[in-house]
């Protein structure tokens, strides 16, 4: 008998024990509080949350941010109402409310009242960076009173939604701090737009900045960037409109954050290196601003320029204030509708597709009855298919002006634009025009540049001044005009390409090996590794590097970059995924030839 109340003493002892510790490492029970210098730590380690001072302010806020990585907060309480002083105190009340608490005991911050019942709360952090309130213990969803993934600052973390519930009106969207070292909501939000079919879109105050376009089934186009080991769901039904993404490697972190500047970053980082790297995914070109273009017009990026096109059948018209920039493009001949049983549809491929604010959509219609459907309803414009999983799905209809297109160079969709019947003849003379052109051109090129690389050859050993030439000549370009040519870092090359690994080669020549590397945001690139006894120098390497990066042009592999490091000489190339593997051998060697040929020549010219 006397053993067995031992026996249950020390159980009582042990579990208030547990209960102790576990009530002081990742959860807050009623009337227990944190003070400025306390911390609650999820039960993983991995996050914390607590008083902070963001860098050069002294102003206290109460936070989230990962344990590993301080300086990110994820989450603000108080962004608003900053404490002026270490005197802050986060308690949590009877009726299932936290309360931020100042020196005066003034209530400078709370968490809103449940509608549920309240029945003993419980305050937990978890793993995943959420402060959930909780009734009991309980793990229920049902039981959630309050949660910070509901009210989300500039961050969306894994496992975190954006968007809205249809039945409560709860909108969860991001909005950015008003400068790096001032939590207080800034100018830029990031939201889920229900107008029309669903889009992701970046607003200063009320106006549009960048719109990530429609979700399209994979992703929104551009936003986060396409990370390896992600995966993204959106959901789209009475009940919600709502977009989270999850990480799908345990030891990789990553959280996507709208930055003061209104620019979305990408952080990732793994539990196995102690590096955070960052990358961009917002406002890298003009093509990103929203509408940039105006409105019926294409933007795309060549060269690191944007460059604006008419649809087919449109013309730009310029505004009273500027001949250069047009307001956008305009039909050229108005369709009277008379025949538009007649009229067709253009294909544009790789497209961002315009502002759906507007456009009429259908989940399950195809894309043939997509196309009667336009092609009935005489103001229609454009359709598209909504999802373009498994070779597509669903109907989006556009009934007025396409507003902000792009056409990117992979990724993106297919856009049909009306085009009126009596146009489309015209679209298709030029069209085979066109392609007579290119052939004559493409025949004439490689004559002359036979014919040039056979000069040279001959030249080249019948002199060994030429050589000689070459060389001065090139260092006298250097100097003159020095290319700004991005340059890689070898163990970011090393790392795209799994160490040079046999399995990511494409080909090789010569002079070395070419390899398919990919980026951490999942770009494709090819790596060309001259081979250390090619005998090429590095004034000699740099040379070529120069020049093809100035005979650039839209028709041959894009040169990225270079890297030269040690005894490492790499040139790095926009990858092609529908060039043969002949293209990537030979292409180069025997273009480079061309240039190399060309420019022997041009300089043998000109030093005459
Ligand atoms: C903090 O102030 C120092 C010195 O004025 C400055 O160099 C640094 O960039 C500032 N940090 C931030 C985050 O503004
Ligand atoms: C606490 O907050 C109240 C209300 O905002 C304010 O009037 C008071 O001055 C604050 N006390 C301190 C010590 O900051
Ligand atoms: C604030 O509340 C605490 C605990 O309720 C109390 O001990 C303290 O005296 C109060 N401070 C002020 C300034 O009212
Ligand atoms: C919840 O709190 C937010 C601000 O934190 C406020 O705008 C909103 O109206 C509150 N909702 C309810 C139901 O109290
Ligand atoms: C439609 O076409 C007919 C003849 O083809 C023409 O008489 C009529 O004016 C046209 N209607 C419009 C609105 O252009
Ligand atoms: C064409 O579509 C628009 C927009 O949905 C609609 O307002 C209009 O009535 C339609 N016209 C016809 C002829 O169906």
């Amino acid at each position: 008998m006397t053993h067995s109340i031992i026996m249950l003493c020390i159980w009582f002892f042990l579990s208030s024990y547990m209960f102790q510790t576990s009530t002081s490492l990742d959860s807050l029970a009623v009337s227990q509080s944190i003070r400025d210098g306390e911390t609650l730590v999820s039960a993983g380690g991995i996050t914390k949350v607590g008083f902070f001072s963001p860098e050069n302010s002294t102003r206290r806020y109460l936070g989230i941010w990962y344990t590993n990585y301080p300086s990110t907060v994820v989450w603000v309480a108080n962004r608003n109402a900053p404490l002026e002083k270490n005197s802050g105190v986060l308690k949590l009340n009877k009726k299932g409310i936290l309360e931020l608490l100042n020196a005066t005991n003034s209530t400078i911050w709370s968490s809103n009242i449940s509608s549920k019942a309240v029945n003993n709360p419980i305050a937990y952090l978890l793993d995943s960076g959420n402060f959930v309130l909780k009734n009991g213990q309980q793990s229920n969803q049902e039981n959630i009173l309050w949660q910070s993934f509901d009210y989300p600052c500039d961050t969306l973390m894994p496992g975190m939604k954006l968007g809205w519930n249809l039945e409560t009106g709860l909108e969860r969207s991001l909005s950015s701090w008003k400068s790096v070292d001032d939590p207080a909501e800034g100018e830029y939000t990031l939201k889920l737009d229900l107008e029309g079919y669903p889009q992701a879109v970046i607003h200063k105050g009320p106006e549009i900045k960048i719109r990530k376009g429609p979700w399209n089934g994979q992703s929104w186009p551009g936003f986060p960037d396409p990370t390896l080991k992600i995966s993204q769901i959106f959901v789209f039904n009475e009940k919600e409109v709502s977009y989270k993404f999850k990480l799908l490697d345990k030891s990789m972190f990553s959280i996507y954050t709208l930055t003061p500047s209104g620019t979305g970053e990408s952080f990732y980082w793994t539990t196995e290196t102690s590096n955070q790297q960052v990358f961009l995914t917002g406002g890298k070109d003009q093509c990103e601003n929203y509408a940039f273009c105006g409105v019926n017009s294409i933007c795309s990026i060549d060269n690191d320029d944007s460059t604006c096109n008419c649809i087919t059948g449109y013309s730009p018209q310029f505004s009273e204030y500027s001949s250069i920039s047009p307001n956008g493009c305009f039909p050229t001949i108005k369709s009277n509708c008379n025949d538009s049983h007649s009229d067709d549809f253009l294909k544009y491929k790789h497209m961002k597709l315009p502002d759906t604010s507007s456009s009429w959509f259908s989940k399950t219609m195809n894309l043939e009855d997509c196309k009667k459907l336009c092609l009935e309803n005489c103001s229609c414009v454009a359709y598209a298919n909504l999802d373009m999983r498994g070779g597509g799905s669903g109907c989006l209809l556009w009934f007025s002006n396409l507003v902000d297109m792009r056409k990117f160079s992979q990724w993106g969709q297919d856009l049909y634009v009306r085009v009126p019947a009596s146009k489309l003849g015209h679209v298709a003379a030029a069209n085979g025009n066109l392609k007579k052109k290119i052939v004559g051109i493409t025949v004439g090129v490689t004559i002359f540049g036979l014919i040039i690389t056979c000069v040279c050859i001959l030249i080249l050993k019948n002199s060994g001044a030429a050589r000689k030439i070459y060389g001065k000549h090139y260092k006298n370009i250097q100097r003159k005009e020095d290319i700004d040519l991005p340059n890689f870092n070898l163990s970011v090359l090393a790392k795209a390409t799994e160490n040079f690994s046999t399995k990511n080669k494409l080909g090789e020549g010569g002079f070395g090996q070419v390899y398919k590397g990919t980026l951490r945001d999942g770009k494709e690139l090819a790596v060309k590794r001259l081979s250390k006894k090619s005998g090429q120098g590095l004034d000699e390497l740099k040379t070529e590097v120069v020049f093809i990066a100035k005979l650039q042009h839209r028709n041959l592999v894009k040169l990225l970059g270079c890297c030269i490091e040690g005894e490492e000489k790499l040139l790095i190339y926009e990858y092609m995924a529908n060039q043969s593997l002949d293209y990537f051998i030979f292409g180069w060697s025997r273009y480079n030839l061309f240039y190399t040929s060309m420019t022997i020549f041009l300089i043998l010219i000109s030093s005459s």
